[in-house]
């Protein structure tokens, strides 16, 4: 073997062990720059000598050539699924039919993990194959698609020969982020964590799949015995083993359904706090000779079943349909309905999309409609209760001009827009957006006060905001306002100013120009007069930035009032230069968990304030977790914290965290 083979293959082992040390075991051991350096090494020996370069390359992980069809594939063993129950009589009734062949049955308990399911074929321990189920016989080809899925390993830690199934899935923080990037390019909505992993994993260009930041839990070996695993839950741990994300510590047993329900029900309990989406829990006799003597049905297995927990669906009214308007001009029909407590919160209001989904939905003000948290996250209208529907009740009627300015809305694909740039609701959804965390960040700027200095005349525009100081005075007058707290905005915003290029560039609210996309083009041209300067078509040539941001780019640069507001920006001092990399990293090296209800931050914000200082957030406690945060009705995690002796923390301790 050639010192050049020989490098490759040890950097390939470096890069792959940290992506498991990353995405498995959520225990890092080496530096994002370290890992940067590898990686690009590696790039360099590949584009080198194309000829060398191997399957199980993390240079896959990026996703490959864009595809017209995915290839058909025939399962060797035919993708089954459980018959679903959904209560106790049910379960009562499986532990009984059970126990007719098998007399003590020993159950092995595991979380339904709420995505879909994956065949992956390996050979000689490398990914050789991805399918989906497709009809249980026949699925469709992902394996370019699969590879970018970081907890999918490239090669198990031994050159075997084996199938693997397991469900591709969106963790709740990946679901979130794809749905923003959507929301910040004016795209649909992704209604739960499921749809929203299957709409990834079949997507023809499988460098879309690699954002989408998917994952990968490892449940069943169709195979067991091929390697002398004689129980499912010793296939749990062969995969673990074999370096998959697996259950294996949520996983646990049972003997009667006493215990199952007893299991369902703590597991209900943890659910709040996991950070993926589970929709029940799947039972199955644990001893494979037992599940041989139990055998299948011509549909599914004898030996398991799939309880499912009850999707908590709560009634209540529709009192309204609001019309709002973002910052890009998108208008939102949104539902107003009596407040109802659903999973655990009070909500009074749920997205209804756009026309086209008011009117499949066909809902009416004064309908009894059913509200579910789709994903456990963001509320959504399930149905109208159409039997209770009155007789005088008036179709959805979309509304055709700006509920704010009254110009003509105008339709672009399913979504209306006012197209009017001096709309108040516009302009002030952008000042929120200007002021946000990700964007100049400036504290105490939140969405009330925009909208109240706007309406009193403070501010009209961003550069606006660097006048503020003038008012102090006016200010201090406001209610709800103290010389303090108008010192303390001061500053924050003074303080603003400092900001790196790509904060302001993507505070512009450029469309289709995001957070990532500042931070590229910040990057790559320094100092914001390159990037007005630049051309369409060499913008297209830059990564990552296609037709679509370009034109937007141009089109906004050429707009005189767009350059206006920018050089009003740079009178008051505002910074357009990149300002390098470096961070803070007071927590370099530190693992939080956070657990329970935060009242000051989001979950989003405080993962970022700590992330943005080194630190790692993670979702279960172990051993070497620093420290945990806690909100109110903390979980399993506070109370393995605690025996663990890890310190435990409330909202109000952060500062002291940082400091
Ligand atoms: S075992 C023969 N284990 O739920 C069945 N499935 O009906 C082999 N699922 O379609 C699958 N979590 O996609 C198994 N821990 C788990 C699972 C699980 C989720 C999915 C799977 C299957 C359905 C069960």
């Amino acid at each position: 073997m050639s010192d050049i083979e020989k490098r490759m293959n040890e950097l390939i082992d470096i890069i792959n062990n940290a992506s498991y040390e990353y995405y498995v075991l959520d225990n890092p051991t080496i530096t994002d720059q370290e890992y940067d350096d590898y990686y690009t090494e590696l790039q360099r020996i590949e584009k080198k000598y194309p000829e060398l370069k191997r399957d199980d390359s993390p240079t896959h992980r990026v996703g490959g050539k864009a595809i017209s069809r995915f290839e058909k594939v025939r399962h060797e063993t035919p993708m089954l699924s459980f018959d679903d129950i959904f209560n106790e009589e049910e379960i009562e009734s499986f532990d009984e039919r059970i126990k007719k062949t098998v007399s003590s049955p020993t159950y092995t308990l595991e979380p339904k993990m709420d995505g879909l399911s994956g065949s992956l074929l390996y050979k000689n321990g490398v990914l050789v194959r991805a399918a989906t189920r497709g009809d249980g016989v026949i699925g469709e080809d992902i394996t370019i698609n699969a590879k970018t899925i970081k907890s999918i390993p490239l090669k198990l830690t031994k050159p075997i020969d084996i199938e693997v199934r397991g469900e591709i899935y969106m963790s709740f923080k990946a679901f979130e982020d794809a749905n923003k990037k959507n929301e910040e390019q004016g795209k649909n909505l992704f209604a739960n964590p499921r749809n929203a992993a299957a709409g990834s994993v079949r997507q023809l260009d499988s460098k879309i799949t690699a954002q989408r930041n998917l994952d990968y839990m490892a449940y069943f070996i169709p195979n067991p015995k091929d390697y002398g695993i004689k129980t499912q839950s010793e296939s749990i741990k062969f995969l673990k083993e074999l370096g998959f994300k697996t259950n294996y510590d949520l996983n646990g047993f049972a003997h009667n359904s006493k215990e199952i329900d007893g299991y369902i029900r703590s597991l209900q309990e943890k659910r709040k706090d996991l950070p993926f989406p589970i929709d029940g829990v799947v039972l199955k006799v644990d001893s494979l000779e037992d599940e041989d003597k139990l055998g299948y049905t011509s549909r599914v297995p004898r030996w398991g079943i799939a309880y499912k927990f009850p999707a908590v669906e709560v009634l209540t009214t529709l009192n309204d349909i609001k019309f709002t308007v973002g910052r890009t001009g998108k208008i939102t029909p949104n539902a107003i309905f009596s407040p109802v407590h659903v999973d655990g919160s009070l909500v009074s209001k749920a997205t209804l999309h756009n026309e086209d989904y008011c009117l499949e939905k066909d809902v009416r003000i004064g309908d009894v409609i059913s509200i579910r948290k789709a994903g456990d996250v963001i509320p959504e209208v399930v149905e109208v209760k159409l039997e209770r529907r009155k007789d005088n009740s008036i179709p959805f009627k979309m509304i055709e001009n700006c509920p704010i300015c009254g110009s003509k809305l105008v339709k672009k694909d399913a979504m209306h827009f006012c197209t009017n740039n001096n709309c108040d609701s516009r302009k002030i959804e952008g000042l929120i957006h200007f002021a946000s965390r990700d964007t100049m960040n400036i504290e105490g700027l939140g969405e009330r006060i925009v909208e109240d200095f706007y309406n009193m005349g403070f501010i009209k525009d961003a550069a606006d905001i660097f006048d503020l100081k003038k008012h102090k005075e006016d200010l201090i007058e406001l209610e709800g306002f103290g010389n303090k707290s108008i010192d303390n905005l001061l500053e924050a915003i003074e303080n603003s100013k400092k900001n790196s290029l790509e904060k302001v560039l993507f505070a512009l609210g450029i469309r289709h120009v995001g957070k990532k996309t500042a931070k590229i083009l910040a990057k790559k041209y320094k100092i914001i007069d390159n990037i007005i300067r630049v051309s369409k078509e060499e913008l297209t040539e830059v990564d990552d930035i296609g037709d679509i941001i370009a034109d937007s780019l141009t089109e906004y640069f050429a707009d005189s009032k767009n350059i206006q507001l920018i050089e009003k920006l740079k009178e008051h001092g505002v910074n357009f230069e990149y300002l390098s990399d470096e961070t803070d990293n007071k927590l370099e090296g530190q693992t939080f968990v956070l657990t329970g209800a935060l009242e000051k931050y989001t979950r989003d914000e405080l993962t970022n304030i700590l992330e943005s200082k080194g630190a790692k957030v993670t979702s279960s406690v172990t051993k070497k977790t620093s420290g945990v945060i806690v909100g109110d009705k903390p979980g399993s995690k506070y109370d393995k914290a605690i025996s663990l002796g890890i310190k435990i923390y409330n909202e109000n301790d952060i500062d002291s965290i940082i400091n």
